[in-house]
């Protein structure tokens, strides 16, 4: 089953997968002393979600420049551009826009299986565990996703650690949408200008959630 992923985002943003060369084929030496020390494993999916970015950005006409990062690991886009990058188990995805038309955007893939045993209960907030009780057809990673996709989305305007409990999630099924809602507790500055897309699917091995901001 071949999914489109593109219908996560609206038609100016650009979605790549990673094809198998890339998680190989080494990087710019900017880019690759990024990942000099570490694993092999770390290296490929580094690798992997820098060149599905550098190809994004090239279908965008972007200058191209080495996409080196902040030191929460956030990547740095070319002035004018936002992305966003994920990689699991063998599974990359980039996508990138230009910023005149995205204020932010978000993407994360994760495997179609149950969070690991007791780990739910720190990202489900309790109204978050209602909505996943009242909906048992969700895939069981889908709020843990939205909240890796919203972090990543919200991380380059916020530029703070945010922790899962601050949000809950409004999931719409049907539409395969979400949106979110910030906890009573919460302090984290969410731009009130800006309006939240917030979109999942899944193929037969990976659940996507993609998220965007537009209208400042
Ligand atoms: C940053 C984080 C989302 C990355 O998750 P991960 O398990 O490494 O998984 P992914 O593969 O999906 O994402 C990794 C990519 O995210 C991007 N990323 C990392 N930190 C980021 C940040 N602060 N902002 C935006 N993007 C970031 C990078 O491109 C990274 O890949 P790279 O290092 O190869 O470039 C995760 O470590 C984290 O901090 N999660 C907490 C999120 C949170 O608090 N959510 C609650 C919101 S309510």
């Amino acid at each position: 089953m071949k999914i489109k992923l593109a219908e996560l985002f609206p038609s100016c943003a650009i979605v790549v997968t990673a094809d198998q060369a890339m998680w190989t084929t080494p990087l710019c030496d900017e880019e690759e002393k990024l990942i000099e020390t570490a694993v092999q494993k770390r290296q490929q999916e580094f690798r992997a979600g820098r060149h599905a970015a550098h190809q994004a950005l090239d279908q965008l006409s972007a200058p191209w420049q080495p996409l080196l990062r902040d030191e929460k690991r956030q990547p740095l886009w070319p002035t004018g551009f936002v992305g966003s990058i994920s990689h699991c188990r063998g599974e990359c995805v980039a996508v990138c826009a230009k910023a005149a038309e995205l204020a932010s955007l978000g993407i994360d893939v994760e495997p179609l299986e149950p969070l690991p045993k007791g780990v739910d209960q720190y990202i489900h907030t309790a109204d978050d565990h209602a909505t996943m009780q009242a909906d048992n057809t969700l895939p069981e990673r889908l709020i843990f996703s939205a909240k890796e996709s919203l972090y990543k989305c919200f991380y380059p305007l916020i530029g703070e650690h945010m922790g899962f409990q601050s949000v809950s999630l409004n999931i719409d099924a049907e539409n395969m949408s979400f949106d979110f809602i910030p906890s009573a507790t919460s302090t984290i500055p969410f731009p009130a200008e800006l309006k939240f897309h917030g979109r999942f699917m899944t193929s037969e091995s990976h659940l996507y959630t993609g998220c965007y901001l537009t209208g400042s």
